[in-house]
């Protein structure tokens, strides 16, 4: 398969074509991704709570997200790879902004970054995207806005505020956007931003009607302590790794590993020596 570009993306979108989008924060889970044809993967700023063990993606810096991408850049050729841009890396001027966006591109290899907020961080958006850098906007519940000072709850609950969401979306799209991660919104909120916007949405929480879906990786492999109501499981990874933890305690306990298969013995006659020396 070819490498996954912004204009594919866009043609998915016209012909209906859904796009799948997981995270992932180092090569093995690259790779993995790569080999499923995954269309885009994130290296989100979740990293700091489901690889870091923060309790929120505050800490998380510009120079995490640039290490996290170069493994996975390594490990994904094909899908369109995506960096989140981390809390207070694209508010304090456009000129900052644009650095931030840059190394993520040209020291961590990204294809795209992915910002959060709605109209008002419309300008860094168009600051970065004149760059020629591409950008992937983010509404609804936004994880970095929820961390300080908001909550983790359900968004566009009535009439006004689902419009007001997509008002947002237009806006981002106006000023250069190539798609939007729309989070935790009604059903209805999230058709009625999909049908409201050119560019793919891509929902997470935010219904069937999204021209496309992202869950994080630890959440469909069930590979976190928790994951959001919104997660089907698809694996159960905490399982079967604490089952293989425990299998290999016991076995260690009870001298059963390693056995001869998988232990290297020395030559026989080199055996003899050493025994008779
Ligand atoms: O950081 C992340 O993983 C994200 C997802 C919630 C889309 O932004």
């Amino acid at each position: 398969m070819s490498k996954i570009t912004v204009s594919k993306l866009w043609k998915m979108k016209e012909k209906g074509e859904k796009i799948t989008m997981t995270t992932a924060y180092d090569y093995p889970t690259a790779l993995l991704g790569e080999k499923a044809g995954l269309d885009m993967i994130l290296v989100g700023d979740s990293v700091g709570m489901v690889v870091l063990g923060y309790p929120n993606p505050i800490p998380v810096t510009v120079d995490d997200i640039i290490h996290h991408t170069k493994a996975v850049v390594r490990g994904a050729k094909t899908p369109l790879i995506v960096a989140d841009m981390p809390f207070m890396s694209y508010h304090i001027s456009p000129e900052e902004t644009k650095r931030n966006a840059a190394r993520l591109i040209q020291e961590g290899g990204a294809d795209a970054v992915k910002l959060e907020g709605g109209k008002e961080v419309a300008p860094m958006v168009k600051a970065i995207t004149d760059t020629g850098i591409p950008v992937q906007a983010h509404i609804g519940l936004m994880p970095q806005r929820a961390s300080v000072g908001g909550a983790f709850k359900v968004q566009g609950k009535d009439a006004e505020t689902a419009k007001a969401i997509l008002e947002d979306a237009k806006a981002l799209e106006a000023a250069g956007a190539f798609s939007v991660v729309i989070e935790f919104v009604t059903t209805e909120a999230g058709k009625l931003i999909t049908e409201g916007l050119k560019m793919p949405t891509i929902g997470i929480g935010a219904g069937p009607h999204c021209d496309g879906q992202v869950v994080l990786s630890h959440d469909l492999l069930g590979y976190y302590e928790t994951q959001p109501p919104f997660v089907k499981l698809y694996a159960d990874l905490n399982e079967t790794i604490t089952d293989a933890f425990k299998a290999f305690k016991t076995d260690v306990r009870a001298s059963k590993y390693p056995d001869a298969a998988h232990s290297v013995a020395m030559d026989k006659k080199e055996a003899e020596k050493l025994k008779n020396s």
